[in-house]
């Protein structure tokens, strides 16, 4: 079977590029914006870390948009004190947060400085009253794990709203994620993929439904050309 036409693929946007990939992600995440808007008033967002979303959030720094009515939350946090280069709320700030006038109060960052398990307990109280979120925005690392949930990690078998990550094979080794019960809940999630790095890994997908992102149901897909396994 034709990998596109495989159920977890089921809803993919292959682009030509990263940079398509990220104007397409950036039109999705303002559509759904509007959408939640019009139909509750707001729009919650949870945001994916690494380095993919970067331009996505670069280009939603230039979009005229009133940001005023969305919360942003986090998928996941890497256990590094305030301010780290490495954080993933830091990449966010600077391509986007800290350029548009989104209300402080409405900036939910995970305390991940506070280690796994205090940071997990106190984002699962911020969390109370605001989930399903509207989106989820993910990414895919080469081993297959998506947000801070990792092959074989016992953070994936966990049902808080928010687990304490140990031990990750992608430092830093302390984290904290939204579990996969959580992710699951979102209206909608969509995960950014780019880059020739990924091909194996979108491959494997398919194949092994145990892979955390494969764990991620009826999710949404850009993936751009050099990512894409192919047919
Ligand atoms: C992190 C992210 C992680 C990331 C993937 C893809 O903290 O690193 O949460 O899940 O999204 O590893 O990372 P890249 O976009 O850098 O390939």
């Amino acid at each position: 079977m034709k990998t596109s036409k495989l159920p977890i693929f089921s809803r993919l946007e292959v682009c030509p590029d990263a940079e398509t990939l990220a104007a397409a992600a950036a039109q999705r995440i303002l559509a759904a914006a509007q959408d939640a808007l019009a139909q509750r008033g707001r729009f919650s967002l949870a945001l994916a870390g690494g380095s993919t979303p970067r331009r996505c959030y670069e280009r939603l720094r230039q979009a005229a948009f009133d940001w005023s009515r969305v919360d942003v939350y986090f998928g996941d946090e890497r256990c590094l004190p305030v301010a780290h280069p490495d954080r993933n709320d830091v990449m966010a700030a600077d391509a986007w947060l800290d350029r548009v006038p989104l209300p402080a109060a409405n900036r939910h960052v995970i305390p991940a400085e506070r280690g796994p398990e205090a940071a997990a307990q106190a984002y699962a109280g911020a969390l109370a009253g605001a989930l399903p979120f509207d989106l989820v925005l993910l990414g895919l690392g080469e081993d297959g794990h998506t947000a801070s949930l990792f092959p074989g990690n016992e953070a994936l078998g966990r049902t808080e709203a928010v687990v304490p990550v140990f031990r990750a094979p992608k430092p830093p080794a302390e984290r904290v994620s939204l579990s996969l019960d959580t992710l699951n809940s979102a209206r909608r999630k969509l995960f950014l993929v780019s880059g020739a790095g990924k091909r194996d890994i979108l491959a494997r997908l398919a194949a092994d439904p145990a892979l955390p992102a494969a764990r991620i149901h009826g999710a949404e897909w850009l993936v751009d050309r050099d990512a894409w396994p192919g047919a």
